[in-house]
């Protein structure tokens, strides 16, 4: 179900048909706000069930209505950290895939000069953060600004078992990521070919051919 790539040592890329048919979906500037969500939703369920395959399980005894028996639960606690605003178009499929994991939301946007990540939100929790899983969610890995201020906040906030799932990254991105997190898992639907420069039509830092402003194609705010 998953492939490798050179621009990040613990890169998935996820092969699956469905993805890359909801992913065009996602891309088609036709698409409208609702059936966007609707595609962002079945895309982040496979790219979550891809992402989380190597949890550690641990043994659990259960009686079925017949005998008992050995069943399985995981091994640590689960947490998933959806990045405001877009991020949140991804958290609903992993809940139904994890229902007990813990949502620790992070705010942040990126300033449209500079490109500069600014937290606005944080709502970590006091404990449970070095022993759980966390999973970054956001579906666009731009320049990573974004994506490393969230991986910095949490790791000084102390947690130590980190992954990132997006939907599209640029190499430009991956290579930042691969910089200054090279252990921590990223999982993604697509690696786009470059980010806009100071030389293209458009404003700077958004992924080609990427599928635009994930926030504002959700939220209808573009
Ligand atoms: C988008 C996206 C990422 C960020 C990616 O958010 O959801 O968080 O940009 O860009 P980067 O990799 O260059 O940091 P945005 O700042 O547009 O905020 P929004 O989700 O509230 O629209
Ligand atoms: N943020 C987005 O939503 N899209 C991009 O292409 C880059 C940053």
């Amino acid at each position: 179900m998953a492939s490798t790539n050179g621009a990040h040592p613990r890169l998935h890329c996820v092969v699956h048909p469905l993805l890359k048919v909801h992913l065009t979906r996602l891309r088609d500037q036709g698409t409208p706000p609702s059936a966007f969500r609707d595609a962002l939703d079945v895309a982040s369920g496979l790219l979550v069930a891809a992402a989380l395959q190597d949890l550690e399980l641990i043994d659990q005894p259960i009686h079925t209505p017949l005998q008992a028996t050995v069943g399985q639960a995981l091994a640590r606690p689960l947490a998933f950290v959806p990045i405001l605003r877009a991020g949140l178009g991804m958290l609903a499929a992993a809940q139904r895939l994890a229902p007990d994991a813990a949502v620790w939301h992070l705010g942040l946007y990126r300033d449209e000069a500079t490109l500069q990540p600014v937290t606005y939100y944080s709502k970590l929790p006091k404990s449970e953060l070095t022993a759980s899983t966390v999973v970054v969610l956001d579906p666009m890995l731009a320049t990573a600004g974004s994506a490393l201020a969230a991986l910095e906040l949490l790791q000084i906030a102390g947690a130590k078992h980190l992954k990132v799932i997006a939907l599209v990254a640029s190499p430009e991105g991956l290579s930042q990521l691969a910089a200054a997190f090279p252990d921590v898992a990223v999982t993604v639907a697509a690696v786009d070919e470059r980010l806009t420069g100071p030389g293209d039509p458009w404003p700077s830092g958004y992924i080609i051919p990427g599928l635009g402003d994930a926030g504002d194609r959700q939220f209808g705010t573009g």
